[in-house]
């Protein structure tokens, strides 16, 4: 049996996949391959096709808003799966620069490239924790295993004024408790735990990402905040110069929080509390097309649009409050929401959890009102 690690990349036997509308190929060794997808060789994780659906959508809106095609750095590119599916199912992109430090990935993206075939992947062994020498991208993922911080300021790095980054994490247990000493030495935070736990842990992030671009003298705006169950993404649009006059980041909860109860014995962060979103971003955000799974990402897409427009900090969950003040029965969501807009408050689902919604009601208010539907 031949080790096809060994073998020449054009002689390595390779499976041909389809995620959206894009072919690309895996290595055959690894295709259906059980057991924790960081363990192949090459990493593909069909489970976060959802997450490249949202960066084709980015990308389209993203080359509207910029006024030209793209030039991408898709700096952690594995099989180059993200940076494919840019370049075949939008219009968005010039080029991408596919890099990686594995070889068997680097080998992997050279077959796609081939056989993508316009010359417009360009594959590349390469470090991530450094940018590369030509440092103007329009767009720049950094999509790791774990915590984003050692690519951060990479990243940063090669974005043009004006461009987006987009960053991954996965290492949750640190960012959402519970390694809380990792968290502080890492991310200089400490977590936000119970069920508001993810959305502070994609708040600590955003602090961390705009500590690392004021070192280098810039802002990092949050454009589109995505929490989803095990990893948290967020795409920041990169300026020239420092936040001034800016308090974005905060521990809480802070003197005159009124925001949904937080359950942490003491105070968590420092963390970002200003805007998840830019409103008129994810108003721009297409729906695309994903053929075999039509569902999952206009759903997303329409929670966040509905999300973006009443962005407040933290979510409330009706059981939480249902139990503070020790209801009889927890109100129906459509109760909730009718007598939060009799209020002339806005109000609406949160993509972050199916039972969360988001309104910038106060939190005594709120609690008149659940009392008064109890009674
Ligand atoms: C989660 S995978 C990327 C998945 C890919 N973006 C996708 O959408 O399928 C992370 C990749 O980062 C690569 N990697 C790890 N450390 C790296 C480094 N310092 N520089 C470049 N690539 C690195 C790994 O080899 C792996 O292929």
């Amino acid at each position: 049996m031949v080790d096809p690690e060994t073998l020449a990349p054009k002689e390595r036997p390779l499976d041909l996949k389809q995620e959206g509308a894009t072919h690309l190929f895996l290595p055959e060794h690894e295709v259906g391959q059980k057991g924790p997808a960081h363990r192949r060789a090459v990493f593909y994780n069909p489970a976060m096709a959802l997450s490249r659906d949202m960066s084709v959508s980015v990308a389209t809106a993203e080359a509207a808003r910029q006024g030209h095609k793209l030039r991408v750095w898709d700096a952690l590119a594995a099989t180059g799966v993200r940076g494919l599916r840019l370049l075949t199912e939008t219009q968005a992109v010039e080029s991408v620069l596919a890099t990686d430090q594995s070889l068997g990935a680097f080998r992997t993206l050279e077959q796609n490239a081939a056989r993508e075939g316009s010359g417009r992947l360009v594959p590349r062994w390469h470090d991530a924790e450094t940018a590369p020498e030509r440092r103007s991208f329009d767009l720049v993922d950094i999509d790791p295993f774990g915590t984003p911080v050692p690519f951060l300021r990479a990243g940063v790095e090669a974005v043009v004024d004006g461009g987006m980054l987009a960053v991954t994490a996965t290492d949750m247990a640190v960012l959402a408790g519970p390694e809380t000493q990792t968290c502080l030495t890492r991310y200089g935070a400490r977590a936000v735990r119970g069920y508001l736990s993810r959305e502070g842990a994609m708040r600590i992030l955003i602090a961390k990402i705009r500590a690392e671009a004021q070192v280098l003298n810039r802002t990092a705006v949050p454009q589109l905040s995505v929490i989803g169950g095990y990893h948290i993404r967020g795409y920041f649009r990169i300026l020239a110069g420092d936040p001034t006059g800016e308090h974005g980041v905060s521990q809480v909860p802070f003197e005159g929080y009124e925001g949904p109860p937080l359950l942490n014995p003491r105070p968590s962060g420092p963390l970002w509390t200003g805007k998840l979103h830019d409103r008129n971003f994810v108003r721009s955000l297409p729906e695309i097309a994903h053929p075999g799974e039509e569902k999952a990402f206009p759903k997303l897409l329409t929670t966040l649009k509905s999300e973006a427009e009443v962005d407040c900090l933290f979510y409330h969950e009706t059981g939480v409050l249902s139990k503070r003040l020790h209801l009889r029965s927890p109100p129906s969501r459509e109760t909730i929401f009718e007598a939060v807009r009799a209020e002339g408050a806005r109000i609406t689902e949160t993509h972050a959890s199916p039972s969360g919604w988001r309104t910038e009601l106060p939190l005594p208010r709120l609690e008149e009102i659940f009392r008064r539907i109890d009674r």
